[in-house]
């Protein structure tokens, strides 16, 4: 029998409920206004907090980046300084600024904005941040706490998108979590992060031989690839939640996600939009970070 034409099965599909759609600028601003009101009590006692912020270079999409962060700063109520340098800033001035501001006080988070121009070594300025003052998560010490378990700081992107599942009551434990994408960033954090929430835990990557096969088995999955609408309805089992990290421009130019969204939003449990989704809870975290830095909480 064919069962996608069977009366039981079309009138499962009429009564299965429609997508929740996870709204990340809501959840977002939610725990910007619980920082806010934290870094208030703080500077009623005298404890000021402030990010420096450098970015190297005039690349547009960083400008965009980091004029959002400062703009979260101020917003929650931060300090945050800039350091705009030039394309042709030597290695040996950025870490020198890196140094000076590890041993500033009044400093308590540094952020160096990637990526760097091609004649700077990124993993040696990330290994030159303090990592007391490391709110990207990206030291190789903060990464190692990571992997085993021990308290640290969180890559902020991986670490908002657990937020967001906690948020929208979507319980990680027993699951089968499929990550696609294998980034330092992304990738990598986000696959150790839902181990920890004692999820079972799949990374697929441009290597791997029948990535369908692998997704459709995945409850939640996490698409950071890179590739406009690549991921269509036939990679998806049905009810799944599926969480969108891809940042492009479609065809018209509009930005989307590496999900094609108006495929999918039919066959899935819950999703995230781009925008509005994961990606305000990027600069969430970072304040989280920030605060964190400071206050050793
Ligand atoms: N470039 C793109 N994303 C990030 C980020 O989260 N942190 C930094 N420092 N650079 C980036």
């Amino acid at each position: 029998m064919n069962c996608e034409s069977s009366p039981e099965n079309k009138i499962e599909m009429e009564e299965r409920q429609m997508a929740m759609i996870i709204d990340g600028k809501k959840i977002s601003t939610q725990i910007k206004d619980e920082l806010k009101e934290k870094v208030e009590k703080y500077k009623k006692n005298g404890v000021n907090i402030c990010l420096a912020v450098i970015q190297v270079g005039d690349n547009p999409a960083s400008t965009v980046y980091v004029g959002n962060k400062k703009k979260a700063c101020a917003y929650i109520g931060m300090e945050s300084q800039a350091y705009e340098l030039p394309e042709e800033t030597t290695e040996e001035e950025l870490l020198d600024l890196v140094k000076k501001l590890n041993q500033d006080e009044k400093v308590n988070g540094i952020l160096v904005q990637l990526p760097l121009p091609n004649h700077i070594n990124e993993d040696l300025v990330i290994q030159t941040i303090s990592p007391k003052k490391d709110v990207d998560g990206f030291h190789p010490q903060s990464v190692g706490a990571l992997s085993i378990g021990q308290p640290g700081f969180v890559s902020c992107t991986p670490a908002g998108i657990i937020e967001l599942l906690k948020r929208s009551d979507i319980s990680i434990d027993g699951k089968e979590c499929v990550v696609i994408g294998r980034s330092n960033i992304v990738g990598k954090p986000m696959a150790l992060l839902l181990l920890r929430e004692n999820g079972t835990v799949t990374v697929c990557h441009s290597h791997t031989k029948d990535m369908k096969e692998v997704t459709k088995r995945a409850d939640i999955l996490i698409v950071a690839i890179g590739r406009a609408k690549f991921i269509d309805e036939s990679y998806i089992k049905e009810g799944a939640v599926v969480i969108d990290v891809g940042m492009n421009r479609d065809e018209n130019g509009k930005l989307c996600g590496d999900v094609d969204f108006e495929a999918v939003k039919d066959k899935v449990s819950a999703i995230t939009p781009v925008p509005g989704g994961v990606g305000p809870m990027t600069i969430a975290m970072l304040m989280y970070n920030c605060v964190k830095a400071a206050t050793a909480e």
